[in-house]
């Protein structure tokens, strides 16, 4: 279809893209790809066990075709993720012997040398061709009482982990935007702890550049209210703010499951994306990218997760034909 307006030529406050997984550069799904937006975001192929499966060995073949595309279609990148508790590999938490390390001074000196090595490496490789990092990923826990994620991470280096990776980071790319990533920043307790962090975080001079939400939401959740909370809560901190996952479930539970997305779901996704874009361009101040966790129905990871059953969360349809909710974001009315 090349008779419909671009996605970014209408939504121009900020760049839009799209994450990819697999072989989405080739063929009639990169040209989906450049035609509609103007940022990618690698979806797995810039995790530590993308990237260095072993240790000390860097490898970027699965990322190095996508940026390529992206500089080719004069796309931005987000790069995604530096650190992160998932899809990362075990020897990573395994002290000298190969046991699993506990919290010991020595423990935690080796990992975050291991961190600090991660960083220099992959976001060297890089340079400016990332312009920004998603340097942390999913730190925040808000059932703890100090809202901070029990990972690995976290058990042997306490904050440390946080203040490396982001001093690290600006040390070897100074001109790329540092964030902090989570998902439902929309719940009120997350998005306090979060905001409690990195309020504090900032106030000792960690640079944090940017806070992204990462919005994978659902036909009716959640409202745009509580979105809106969200956004305002980070406005005034000295942070941007990005979108940088968004998918649109068509189910409202785990129990559900649909073999064909039925018609009603499909006009709830339309007006969900209608006005979370509509506040997304209400915000356009405190915003500076959007990005959909993926491209077109036909590749999603919510196919597979929370449970195996076939979703349709994006702007294109299985044989890559543009949805409803692809109207709702560029033809508003
Ligand atoms: C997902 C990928 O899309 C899947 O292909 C992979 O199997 C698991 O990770 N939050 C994140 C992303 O920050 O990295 C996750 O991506 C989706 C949830």
């Amino acid at each position: 279809q090349t008779d419909i307006p671009a996605v970014k030529s209408v939504v121009t406050e900020f760049p839009v893209g799209a994450a990819i997984t697999g072989a989405e550069i080739t063929t009639e799904h990169g040209e989906l790809l450049a035609r509609h937006f103007n940022s990618v975001t690698p979806g797995n192929a810039l995790k530590w066990d993308a990237t260095e499966p072993t240790e000390n060995t860097f490898t970027y073949t699965q990322a190095d075709p996508l940026i390529a595309f992206a500089k080719a279609h004069d796309m931005k990148v987000r790069g995604h993720t530096l650190v992160w508790h998932n899809q990362t590999p075990a020897w990573v938490f395994q002290d000298a012997s190969g046991a699993a390390m506990t919290a010991t001074a020595e423990n935690k000196a080796l990992l975050l040398a291991r961190l600090e090595n991660h960083i220099r490496n992959v976001a060297a490789h890089y340079g400016d061709t990332i312009g920004t990092w998603d340097v942390v990923n999913e730190v925040i826990d808000e059932s703890q009482s100090d809202g901070l994620r029990r990972s690995n991470w976290y058990n042997i280096t306490g904050l440390d982990y946080l203040r490396t990776a982001f001093k690290v980071a600006r040390e070897v790319v100074p001109s790329a935007k540092l964030c902090i990533n989570d998902y439902n920043t929309n719940v009120a307790a997350k998005r306090d702890a979060l905001y409690n962090l990195v309020v504090k975080l900032k106030g000792e001079g960690v640079p944090i550049d940017c806070v992204g939400h990462q919005m994978h939401v659902n036909v009716s959740w959640p409202s745009i209210s509580d979105t809106e909370a969200m956004l305002k809560k980070f406005e005034g901190v000295g942070v941007e703010q990005q979108v940088t996952e968004m998918d649109v479930s068509i189910y409202t539970s785990s129990g559900e499951s649909f073999p064909t997305p039925p018609a009603d779901r499909l006009l709830s996704q339309a007006y969900m994306y209608r006005d979370m874009f509509a506040l997304f361009r209400k915000y356009k101040a405190d915003l500076t990218s959007v990005t959909l966790w993926g491209l077109a129905d036909d590749n999603t990871w919510l196919d597979t997760y929370p449970v195996a059953r076939k979703d349709a969360p994006l702007l294109f349809d299985t044989r890559l034909q543009a949805k409803s909710a692809y109207w709702g974001v560029v033809d508003p009315s």
